[in-house]
């Protein structure tokens, strides 16, 4: 094991993302912390616009809740919104170099090698990345192989 600094942040909407970074942290013996923003994401409403945010890139305020400038390395949990992270965490990715994060994207069933290819392609390489499909039902055997590959 490796004396590497990580810090594990995550933006959720419904708990799926937040429940994946709990078991990365648990993992790595350190707590989560939470990215929140400045909009009301709740209901079918909140959906909708979320939908409309993630694909015309508009930008939020956000809030990072707690200390990670320390850190050598990121590991960031966003869901991913009409095939891109969240606006918060496309935010939080524009205050950290790049090459420090990896990115796991929590997904129903996008495809979500071409989401980072893409994603890439607009900020650079990441350090590295983990898609997690619901619709796959192997998130406990994917968050093993992402501890291991980050600790
Ligand atoms: C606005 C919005 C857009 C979404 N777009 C996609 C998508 O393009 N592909 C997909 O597989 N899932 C999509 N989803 C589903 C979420 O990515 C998925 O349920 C995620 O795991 C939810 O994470 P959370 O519970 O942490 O909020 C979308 C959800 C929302 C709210």
């Amino acid at each position: 094991m490796t004396n590497i600094k990580t810090a594990v942040l995550f933006f959720s909407r419904t708990g799926t993302s937040e429940r994946i970074a709990t078991k990365i942290a648990d993992g790595l013996g350190i707590s989560p912390i939470r990215i929140t923003d400045d909009k009301n994401w709740n209901g079918i409403f909140g959906f909708i616009k979320g939908g409309y945010y993630a694909s015309t890139n508009k930008s939020v305020n956000i809030k990072i809740n707690g200390e990670y400038k320390e850190a050598d390395q990121y590991v960031v949990i966003s869901p991913l919104w009409a095939g891109k992270p969240t606006p918060a965490i496309c935010e939080f990715l524009k205050q950290v170099p790049v090459n420090k994060v990896n990115l796991i994207l929590t997904c129903n069933g996008s495809n979500i090698e071409s989401a980072f290819t893409k994603y890439e392609n607009t900020i650079g390489k990441l350090k590295g990345h983990f898609g997690i499909v619901k619709r796959l039902k192997d998130e406990d055997e994917r968050i093993k192989d992402i501890i291991q590959a980050v600790k």
